[in-house]
């Protein structure tokens, strides 16, 4: 085997151990480089005689395009495997169906909000509103809370810079009011005024930060006044609701007396965790009670004529007992994982 024949193996074994496209390069420097294997051939032609110059270099430039020819193929191949190991890598499945917008779902206190509706509609009660932003007097004169009573510290209130007649409502109990002077006013002339049943689902504010008090949080009010309206009605309704809002006649319940200056008596309503890790734990859901009088009045009712009960739950407290959720912030720190557990 003459030297040039040796040369092309040398070559063809230096590509084909070369495993990537640097080491290539350099390979091909080694023998096609300005101070290569085969341009020192080349170089070395010149000190030839002119007879043996022609034969020798038609050899070493078959040499040359023989290994050209190796480095182009050892080139091919490696961008081709380099290919394959991308395709492999980034390997598409083009049959599966395309991923379109995720489904929503709603929040778990608006399903509870939803089902309290409903319950609270099945036996004759209407939706009322009030404002967030409400005035001292609907959230706390009104309701038997005057200006400097001690009662107000009950309820640890946001005000508005620069104002002290209105502020972040600290429960739905406003409505109340609201609801009773728009009914007295609609029955103003006449003698008989139908009972006035309603709920008031809504946003409510206090500086409360806890596993079982947010900052802002639900309540639904409910209030029912007619005549002969009595705590035995308060309770059998409440009762009802929870047993059908629980969907359990085994869901444990207690009235614990309780004051409040817009009800007399009054009392907060206490149910038990049903499952899971907080079986048993009892968590206050309602305050409730009988409409005091100078509340009937503030409403423009005859207080002599008329009797009503009301309360007011925290649907964010039901929603926790009914999924065995122990901390409420859960449902407002908007953490889609936890959320949307509850389609
Ligand atoms: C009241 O707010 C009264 N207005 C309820 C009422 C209405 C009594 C009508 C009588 C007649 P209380 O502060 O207890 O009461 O709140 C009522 C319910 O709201 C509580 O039982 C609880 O379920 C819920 N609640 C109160 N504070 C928070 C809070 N920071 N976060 C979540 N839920 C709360
Ligand atoms: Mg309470």
């Amino acid at each position: 085997m003459d030297n040039l024949d040796q040369l092309i193996n040398e070559a063809r074994a230096a590509f084909a151990a070369a495993s990537d496209g640097a080491a290539l390069e350099q390979a091909k420097a080694r023998f096609l480089g300005k101070s290569g294997l085969v341009t020192e051939q080349l170089k070395a032609l010149g000190r030839l005689a002119p007879g043996e110059k022609r034969e020798r270099g038609a050899a070493v430039n078959r040499a040359k395009a023989a290994i050209e020819a190796a480095l182009d193929a050892r080139r091919e191949r490696l961008r081709e495997a380099a290919l394959d190991a991308q395709l492999a890598a980034e390997r598409l499945d083009v049959t599966l169906p395309g991923r379109g917008p995720a489904p929503g779902g709603l929040h778990p206190v608006s399903r509870t909000l939803e089902r309290i509706e409903r319950l609270f509609h099945s036996i004759g009660f209407a939706v009322a509103d009030g404002p967030e932003i409400e005035t001292d007097w609907h959230n706390f004169t009104a309701l038997n809370v005057p200006p400097n009573h001690p009662a107000r510290s009950m309820q640890d209130t946001f005000f508005l810079e620069g104002r002290d007649d209105i502020l972040l409502r600290t429960h739905t109990s406003p409505v109340q009011i609201r609801a009773m002077l728009a009914h007295a006013e609609r029955y103003r002339a006449h003698d008989v005024m139908p009972d006035l049943r309603i709920i008031a689902p809504g946003r409510v504010y206090r500086v409360d930060s806890d596993a079982t008090h947010s900052p802002m949080f639900h309540q639904v009010e409910g209030l029912w006044v007619g005549e002969r309206v009595s705590f035995a009605d308060l309770k059998g309704v409440v009762a009802d609701f929870l047993r059908r809002f629980f969907e359990t006649e085994a869901l444990q319940i207690r009235f614990r007396p309780s004051f409040f200056p817009f009800t007399e008596p009054s009392a907060e309503i206490d149910a038990a965790f049903m499952s899971g890790a907080l079986e048993g734990r009892w968590l206050e859901v309602a305050g409730c009670g009988m409409v005091h009088p100078n509340v009937l009045r503030a409403g423009g009712m005859d207080a002599e004529r008329y009797t009503g009960f009301a309360f007011g739950f925290g649907p964010d407290r039901l929603t926790m007992l009914r999924y065995g959720v122990g901390d409420l912030r859960l449902f407002f720190e908007g953490d889609l994982r936890f959320l949307g557990q509850f389609r």
